[in-house]
């Protein structure tokens, strides 16, 4: 399984961004999750395209954005103009689901469904085809920090069962509480991509926390 590892800059040094990130890429970070927040749809407010933009420049990663908003086609194009490579939403928070897929892949952007917790599967039915990335979140959405929900882990194997059947590449990302000690039973689960912000931002050592995560899933 080709693994990758995503810091969520949610818990990064705003004041120092550009060179946050760019720590993340020396350190062997595989994209930068970048969580979009709206005090609407989730209980929090963070960072816009102007961000996305202002760290563009500081990366060859690709930036993974995370739609927390309510709507959501209206700043697809503005985050595909910034720099983002993936742009993932929340179906709950579309009206169109089919229409916003297609908007992130007509913007040049690849396209993920999120899931909260308690969300159905179902909402994969008729996109998984459609699909670059599924997110599970693996804590209620709009704070870094949270303790991991492990009721999310059959819903994991599920996921990983339709993406087999439908023989398609499709990343499979699991966020929230993602830590060193649990990185491994999240892969044996079926996800391939870590989202991860206060383990490896309160680590002090992102290189260090990184490497340790990658010798955990070796062992899968
Ligand atoms: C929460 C965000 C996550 C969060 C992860 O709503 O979507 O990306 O930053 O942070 P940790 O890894 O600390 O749970």
């Amino acid at each position: 399984m080709n693994y990758r590892i995503a810091p969520s800059i949610l818990s990064a040094d705003f004041a120092r961004l550009g060179e946050e990130v760019r720590a993340l890429e020396a350190a062997g970070a595989d994209l930068i999750h970048f969580d979009v927040m709206d005090n609407h749809y989730v209980p929090n407010l963070t960072v816009g395209p102007l961000v996305c933009g202002a760290i563009r420049p500081h990366l060859k990663l690709p930036i993974d954005v995370q739609l927390m908003v309510k709507p959501v086609d209206r700043i697809v194009a503005d985050f595909a103009k910034a720099g983002a490579n993936l742009i993932s939403f929340h179906p709950e928070a579309s009206e169109h689901v089919d229409r916003t897929i297609a908007l992130i892949r007509e913007c040049g952007c690849k396209a993920g469904l999120v899931f909260n917790p308690a969300t159905p599967l179902a909402w994969l039915d008729h996109t998984l085809e459609k699909l670059d990335l599924v997110l599970l979140m693996t804590v209620n959405p709009g704070f870094g920090g949270q303790q991991f929900i492990a009721s999310v882990l059959p819903k994991i194997a599920e996921v990983r069962r339709r993406i087999e059947r439908s023989g398609r590449e499709i990343w499979l990302e699991v966020d929230g509480g993602v830590k060193t000690d649990n990185i491994a039973e999240i892969a044996a689960a079926g996800a391939d991509t870590f989202v991860a912000g206060s383990a490896i931002f309160g680590s002090g050592d992102y290189a260090a926390t990184i490497r340790a995560m990658r010798a955990r899933l070796a062992m899968v």
